[in-house]
């Protein structure tokens, strides 16, 4: 008679972590098919992630997701990367095959499926205006710009930052950059992927146009909606927080490691319940 195999060990790395979901998202998935594992999540030390990731790997780990602050630091570890998460400079997919680290990034992957298929927000043709340059933004523009947008504008409170990204992602599409105090037009969708939302704190949005039709996402999520999708809402525009691209980003992962992509739609319902 076998023995039977003990269940496959994941995790999710970050500094804080207690607050991840992904445990709860990564079971709900491995439900629809019972199938058996464990996922947990690890606080690295700030001043050791390689380490606690390397410990992982040696101790029948078989992938793990990596969240804030350690994306760019894992890009840097992976001996092999894939063409998107080169494209976004940041990992938060890693799995190890024939000993080497590889690492992917699924963020935008699950930022769009949320969009074009589970909100049905079209992108191809539209204006978007995406608030923030930080590494979220850098993780979502290739695959934003590859959904045929008719512009991308990027606004950030650092203009610098915004030029920077713009200028690196100049050759996949139509993509213009500013401050957030010189914006100026109208958007069909607009993403907040600035973490303002997660000290409360209100973006202030100058006389940005918002019309009848327009879209307003905002990449954070939480009980109650955030102050900008509250401010969205005054303004009559359709919104939606960052749960849906959460658990769309889990889901790519878990087809990385599992080889089935899970439905979505359930686990994204009872999200916050
Ligand atoms: N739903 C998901 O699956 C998902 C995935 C990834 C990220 N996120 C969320 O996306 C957000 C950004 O994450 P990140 O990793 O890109 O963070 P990050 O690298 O720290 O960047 C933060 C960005 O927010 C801007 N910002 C911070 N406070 C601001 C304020 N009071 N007013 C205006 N701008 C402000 C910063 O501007 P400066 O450059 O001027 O400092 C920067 O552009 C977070 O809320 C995160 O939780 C969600």
């Amino acid at each position: 008679m076998s023995t039977p195999q003990p269940p496959k060990r994941f995790a999710v790395f970050g500094n804080p972590i207690a607050h991840s979901k992904s445990p709860q998202i990564h079971t709900a998935f491995a439900a629809q098919r019972e199938l058996s594992l464990r996922y947990e999540r690890i606080e690295a030390p700030l001043d050791d992630f390689a380490g606690s990731v390397t410990a992982f790997f040696q101790h029948d780990g078989a992938g793990a997701n990596v969240t804030v602050p350690f994306k760019e630091q894992a890009f840097s570890l992976c001996d092999v990367l894939t063409p998107r998460a080169q494209q976004a400079g940041a990992v938060n997919t890693l799995w190890q095959e024939g000993g080497r680290l590889f690492g992917d990034n699924t963020d935008g992957a699950g930022l769009v499926t949320d969009l074009c298929h589970n909100l049905g927000w079209p992108l191809a043709g539209r204006r978007i205006l995406v608030l923030g340059a930080g590494g979220a933004v850098r993780g979502v523009l290739g695959p934003l710009l590859a959904a045929a947008p008719a512009s991308l504008h990027v606004a950030n409170r650092t203009r610098d930052k915004a030029d920077q990204l713009a200028a690196l992602f100049a050759g996949h599409g139509n993509i213009t950059a500013g401050g957030l105090d010189d914006l100026q037009g109208e958007f069909d969708l607009i993403i907040n992927a600035t973490s303002a939302s997660l000290a409360g704190a209100a973006l202030t949005l100058p006389a940005m146009q918002v019309h009848r039709d327009s879209k307003c996402y905002d990449m954070m999520y939480g009980a109650e909606p955030t102050p900008f999708l509250r401010w969205a809402a005054q303004q009559g525009a359709a919104t939606a927080d960052g749960r849906g691209m959460l658990v769309e980003q889990a889901a790519e992962a878990f087809l990385i490691w599992h080889g089935w992509r899970p439905v979505t739609a359930a686990v994204i319902a009872s999200f916050g319940k």
